[in-house]
């Protein structure tokens, strides 16, 4: 009956904004929203929970699930009486942004090109100690969605890569470090935020809403690209997920039903809470039911003078509640699973206060400055030394001609371009900087340095070591305009920095670097002929330098955080071996990336009401799948990184675990976080034994790329894709097996009739080499005969 009445209300609002969609692309309603069963190895922490709830008055139950004024980004208010102290919530996914003496990190898109699981995991461990030392109980982040379906997506960068394996690896080892510390990770944005462009529903002049761009994905496309590594992330514990801003099948990200409902809390046997983003809640009764069990920043003032704000929960949830329009038990839901994992991370046995520097660094971010300065506690502890590490561990060595790389003390450099010398536009960054060097992205994503090693200030150290000439310039209209600094003597090589900025809220509009990059090239390959190239970026740049023969090495160094300079003079200098791999493809041509971003903006659809509709119609072709199945040759291909040493592979073996593997996973009584716990069953085991072949000592990654059997599996499927990946340290001539197990999931397509994974019959290939063009040992295996 309340569904019903429920169903009806939603119809009318949808009918009143226009929402009702196309017929096909829709999301169908899904209730009731499943509740936390502590599934998974969270029954004690939600007994915790239960006790705590039972203490609640109704009053106390919305306060639990509705955001508060507070220091943090994000606070949950302290209810004394029951001993709780609240909830710091804090951005974001490379660093504790708000907060002075903090570090700042690589980005998520050079901890997914440093292909290094341990790495990524000490990342995690390392930036959830400095949460914690903050008194933050919960980090916004890691990032998943984007996941990277647009070349140009401006938030790209705070997530991994455009493939899900690889996201999904990176994301899941994230979580579990930072859990590891008892800080709560966030993962986001669910589901299908690929673009800032429109994210947020905005008023026409005459008054009239005009929706968010709805992100229309079918239901296969969604389980196997987008959701694939949300799943490991819940399969690891996270504790909470932040749905989007956008619109899914035309409804809202936090009160889409068949999302939260039934994909995540449903099929994946999500235990944690649903938190929104920032502004994200566009409703009560249809938010909650379904399945948002946070609303932030929420509303509730608890200044002695101040007077709540409206919010969709806070009082209005009191009041749905007490006539019965929204259930108590979902409240207690809600309560519940917000409560679980703080019990499970046992941050009710003593966690650090919330740090006094938080509100003042708040305000002198807005540049309100505010005396005399609050001392603040210094988390950095010795994570200097491990964000130098990935910083260059993320560096990917795309070009290396005449063995150009390393450097060995030559007598007379120049440095050119505004990405080398120190940043101008201060350490807490606020958008792009006409010169200075880039070391995140902006946004909720970046972090607010104590300093950053700019490359040229390293440069200029080990010059100074080694006793070399290093003569600059780094204002690229000069150098566009060919300006050159009157160079002499000419120089042995030619170092530019160029960078690619982008930040939250809006995408990129250019392939090429920023700043004038192609006329910098042009300017500078005249006159030099061995020209280094190095790239700090927020993901895919095209290159339309690359192949002239004057351009003799090409670095792509992401984003590295504040030890940027000391990481790429390691590489440059060979301190540490290239070992970085692209995590995306580099193009010869823009038109080559499929999936442009759905922009509107000047048209005269722009302000119509609901003309945002953004068809993933490339389904699972993106980034190197579309350009396997496209047969596009690419510059540099997905997976591509070179290495001062060289490396082989011998002896790959690959072999089913078991004589009989039913094509569908085992019924199962109870979904455990991940989904059924059959998917996670390791059915093939590969192994392959790799060398270095070179006189440096270097790592590598062993990737493995799995093949369908074309004949037995829908049409849309890729080629290949990711599906085993190691990373792997060698002394010159020393060789090592690797394990590269294949999970049933890993094997399987997402068959929209049963709703389930199955294991297509007949013949399995699997490639295993350095690149997802460079195979260079290949099996085959079926598992069920056709
Ligand atoms: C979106 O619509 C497509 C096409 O009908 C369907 O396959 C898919 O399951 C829907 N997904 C959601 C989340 O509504
Ligand atoms: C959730 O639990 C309550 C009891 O607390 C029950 O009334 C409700 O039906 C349950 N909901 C679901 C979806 O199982
Ligand atoms: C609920 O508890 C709060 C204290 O946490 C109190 O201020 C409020 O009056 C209580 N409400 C009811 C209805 O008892
Ligand atoms: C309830 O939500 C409506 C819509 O946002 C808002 O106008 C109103 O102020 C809210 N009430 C409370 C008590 O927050
Ligand atoms: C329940 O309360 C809400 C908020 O005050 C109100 O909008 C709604 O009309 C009420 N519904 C019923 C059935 O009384
Ligand atoms: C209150 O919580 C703190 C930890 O936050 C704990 O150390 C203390 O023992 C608790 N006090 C009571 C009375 O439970
Ligand atoms: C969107 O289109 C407008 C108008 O053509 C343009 O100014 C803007 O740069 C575009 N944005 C992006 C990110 O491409
Ligand atoms: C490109 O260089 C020209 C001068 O050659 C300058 O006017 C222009 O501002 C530069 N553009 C950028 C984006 O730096
Ligand atoms: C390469 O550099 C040399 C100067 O050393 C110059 O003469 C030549 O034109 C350059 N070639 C290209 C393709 O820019
Ligand atoms: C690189 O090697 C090629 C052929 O071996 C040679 O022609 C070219 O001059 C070399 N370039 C540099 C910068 O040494
Ligand atoms: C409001 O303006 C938009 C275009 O800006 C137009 O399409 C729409 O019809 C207008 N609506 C009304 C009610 O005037
Ligand atoms: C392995 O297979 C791939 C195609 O899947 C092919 O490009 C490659 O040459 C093969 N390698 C060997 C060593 O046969």
């Amino acid at each position: 009956m309340l569904l019903s009445l429920f169903a009806s209300l939603l119809a009318v609002v949808h009918a009143q904004n226009g929402f009702d969609g196309g017929p096909y692309f829709t999301s169908p309603e899904t209730y009731p929203s499943p509740n936390i069963t502590g599934a998974g190895g969270w029954e004690a922490a939600l007994a915790k929970a239960n006790a705590f709830l039972a203490q609640l008055n109704l009053t106390e139950k919305a306060y639990m699930v509705t955001g508060a004024d507070g220091a943090c980004v994000g606070t949950i208010a302290p209810i004394a009486r029951l001993n709780f102290s609240g909830l710091c919530l804090q951005d974001g996914p490379a660093a504790i942004r708000q907060a002075d003496l903090a570090s700042a990190f690589p980005a998520g898109l050079t901890a997914a090109a440093t292909w290094d699981k341990a790495l990524i995991y000490q990342r995690g461990i390392a930036m959830a100690e400095e949460f914690r030392g903050k008194g933050s109980h919960i980090a916004l982040g890691p990032v998943v969605g984007p996941l990277g379906r647009h070349a140009l997506g401006g938030r790209n960068w705070e997530g991994f890569s455009p493939d899900p394996y690889l996201t999904g690896m990176a994301a899941a080892s994230t979580v579990e470090a930072m859990q590891s510390v008892g800080v709560q990770a966030t993962i986001k944005h669910f589901i299908g935020n690929e673009q800032e462009i429109r994210r947020n529903p905005t008023t026409t002049p005459n008054g009239t809403t005009v929706a968010a761009v709805t992100s229309n994905i079918d239901d296969r496309t969604m389980h196997e690209l987008y959701l694939w590594p949300f799943a490991d992330t819940v399969k690891a514990g996270v504790a909470s997920v932040m749905c989007s801003y956008q619109r899914i099948n035309q409804t809202y990200g936090c009160q889409n039903s068949k999302t939260q409902n039934g994909l995540l809390k449903g099929e994946l046997g999500f235990q944690g809470y649903v938190m929104s983003d920032w502004g994200a809640t566009h409703a009560s009764i249809e938010t909650v039911l379904g399945g948002l069990d946070m609303d932030m920043p929420g509303s509730l003032s608890f200044s002695a003078t101040g007077t709540d704000r409206p919010s969709f929960f806070g009082g209005n949830l009191t009041a749905l509640v007490q006539n019965g329009t929204i259930p108590e038990t979902r409240l207690d839901d809600m309560v519940r699973r917000i409560m679980t994992p703080y019990y499970y991370l046992g941050q009710d046995q003593g966690f650090p206060t919330v740090d006094p520097s938080t509100e003042a660094i708040s305000n002198a971010r807005s540049n309100r400055y505010q005396l005399p300065i609050v001392p603040a506690r210094d988390v950095r502890a010795n994570h200097a030394g491990l964000i130098r590490v990935i910083g260059s561990a993320g560096t990917v060595l795309l070009k290396n001609t005449n063995n150009t790389l390393p450097l060995d003390k030559p007598a007379n450099i120049a440095v050119f371009g505004n990405d080398a010398p120190d940043v101008t536009n201060g350490l807490a960054i606020v958008g792009n900087s006409s010169i200075g060097t880039l070391m995140l992205g902006g946004g909720s994503g970046t972090a607010r340095a104590t300093y950053v090693v700019s490359p040229l200030s390293a440069l200029l150290n080990k010059a100074t070591q080694d006793g070399t000439r290093v003569q600059y310039v780094t204002d690229n209209s000069e150098i566009a305009r060919g300006n050159l600094g009157g160079l002499y003597p000419l120089p042995d090589v030619c170092l530019v920095f160029l960078k690619t900025y982008a930040g939250e809220g809006n995408d990129r509009s250019l392939f090429t670097l920023d700043y004038n990059s192609t006329a910098v090239m042009s300017q500078i390959t005249s006159v030099c002929s061995n020209t280094v190239v190095v790239t700090h970026s927020v993901g895919i740049n095209t290159m339309p330098w690359a192949d002239n023969p004057n351009v003799t090495a090409i670095l792509a160094a992401h984003l590295p955080g504040q030890e940027s300079g000391s990481s790429i003079v390691d590489i440059l200098y060979g301190a540490v071996n290239p070992s970085g791999k692209l995590p995306y493809t580099i193009a010869r041509n823009e038109s080559d990336y499929n999936a442009p971003i759905l922009n509107l903006t000047g048209t005269p659809d722009s302000y119509n009401g609901d003309a945002w509709q953004s068809d993933f119609t490339e389904g699972l072709m993106i980034d190197y799948r579309h350009f396997d199945n496209a047969g596009i040759e690419p510059l540099f291909e997905f997976g591509h990184g070179l290495s001062y040493s060289t490396f082989s592979l011998q002896d790959l073996t690959v072999q089913a675990v078991s004589g009989n593997t039913p094509s569908a996973p085992s019924a199962t009584d109870q979904v455990t976080p991940g989904g059924n716990p059959a998917l996670w069953e390791t059915v093939i085991a590969a192994s392959v034994t790799v060398s270095n072949t070179g006189d440096v000592a270097g790592a590598t990654v062993v990737q493995l790329y799995l093949s369908m059997p074309q004949d037995s599996v829908p049409s849309g499927t890729p080629t290949k894709v990711l599906r085993g990946f190691e990373k792997v340290m060698l002394q010159p001539g020393e060789s090592s097996t690797v394990q590269l197990p294949l999970r049933r999931r890993d094997v399987s397509y997402w068959d929209v009739v049963s709703q389930e994974w199955l294991i297509p019959s007949g013949e399995f290939s699997i490639s295993v080499g350095f690149s997802s063009r460079d195979l260079q040992a290949n099996g085959t295996v079926s598992l069920i005969s056709s």
